[in-house]
């Protein structure tokens, strides 16, 4: 689980995963709950991989039963991954008795998910590519972001993906013609909205984000056999943020794999900017989020 590039994102409150592990002996086989239902077997394998990895480095060997909800749609291109996956580090491996600093969750939750690497900070966060184990983690930029900013976040979807996150990258890897050129993208792009960041620079850090998200999805559809995680809302939410802009609302958008757009705006325009979204898309859809904290450890039996 090491990546092509360096990567930023920004921990949100709004989405998040509870997720409660206790390893018992009297267990024949790991158990998982997700969304109050059992998953299959199949449907459970990469927490039951994720979970013999645990089991490795605290020399332990009874099997788990995992209780997970998430505040967030799963697989759907809100990060359920990111956020599920840090959370099972820090559940699990506490349970499995490791008190692992925030690095070594960061490095940890990498094998679950790339994505959740970051999540175990809050604010904003950089994964660094790294070379090895080792160093391939997350370190925070900003952890407690002070400035007034908000992603209004757009549900336009929230059925699972055909195309998960990992298969979408390796296919844009190996068959896209345009991937050297993405990579050169994106340290060019960290080195822009890192200084914008701290700058509190919120239209550099915004056409930044902006361009980097189309260039990515560029590399789905210039990839064999070609595929796109828009849909037509996500298309028609694109120009609504254009329209924004236009009429002095300053709002930049990103997406990941998937077709929920990801709205930035500062908190002073929120209304207004949740407002129109809520006309076109129903108030239930459009979700305001803030910068928020990274793994916290709620209670332990
Ligand atoms: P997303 O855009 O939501 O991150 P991904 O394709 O990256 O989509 O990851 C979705 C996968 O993450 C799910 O299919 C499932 O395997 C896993 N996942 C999501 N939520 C949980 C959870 N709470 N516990 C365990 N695994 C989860
Ligand atoms: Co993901």
């Amino acid at each position: 689980m090491l990546p092509q590039t360096n990567s930023l994102s920004l921990t949100l409150d709004q989405f998040y995963t509870d997720t409660t592990v206790t390893f018992d002996d009297q267990l024949t086989a790991d158990e998982v709950t997700v969304n109050d239902q059992l998953l299959s077997p199949t449907a459970a394998k990469k927490v039951h991989n994720f979970l013999n990895l645990v089991r490795q480095q605290a020399s332990r060997t009874s099997f788990a039963r995992v209780t997970s909800v998430n505040h967030v749609p799963t697989a759907a291109g809100l990060a359920s991954s990111a956020s599920a996956f840090a959370a099972l580090a820090g559940a699990a491996s506490k349970a499995a008795g490791m008190n692992l600093d925030k690095t070594a969750l960061s490095r940890l939750a990498r094998r679950g998910s790339g994505s959740a690497t970051r999540s175990i900070f809050g604010g904003f966060v950089e994964w660094e590519a790294g070379h090895d184990d080792l160093s391939s983690r997350a370190v925070p930029l900003i952890e407690e972001v002070t400035w007034p900013i908000a992603v209004v976040a757009l549900v336009l979807d929230p059925h699972h993906k055909k195309v998960s996150s990992r298969q979408g990258m390796q296919s844009s890897v190996t068959t896209s013609p345009f991937y050297p050129a993405w990579k050169q993208v994106v340290v060019d792009d960290l080195d822009a909205i890192k200084p914008a960041i701290r700058a509190q620079d919120f239209t550099t850090m915004g056409e930044t984000l902006e361009t980097n998200a189309m260039r990515m999805h560029a590399l789905t559809l210039s990839a064999w056999p070609p595929f796109s995680y828009f849909n037509g809302d996500t298309l028609i939410a694109m120009q609504m943020v254009k329209g924004l802009r236009a009429a002095g609302l300053e709002c930049y958008y990103t997406l990941d794999a998937g077709p929920n757009l990801k709205v930035f705006c500062q908190t002073a325009d929120v209304p207004a900017i949740q407002d129109r979204f809520a006309r076109q898309f129903g108030s239930d859809n459009v979700i305001v989020a803030h910068p928020g904290p990274g793994i916290q450890f709620l209670n332990e039996a």
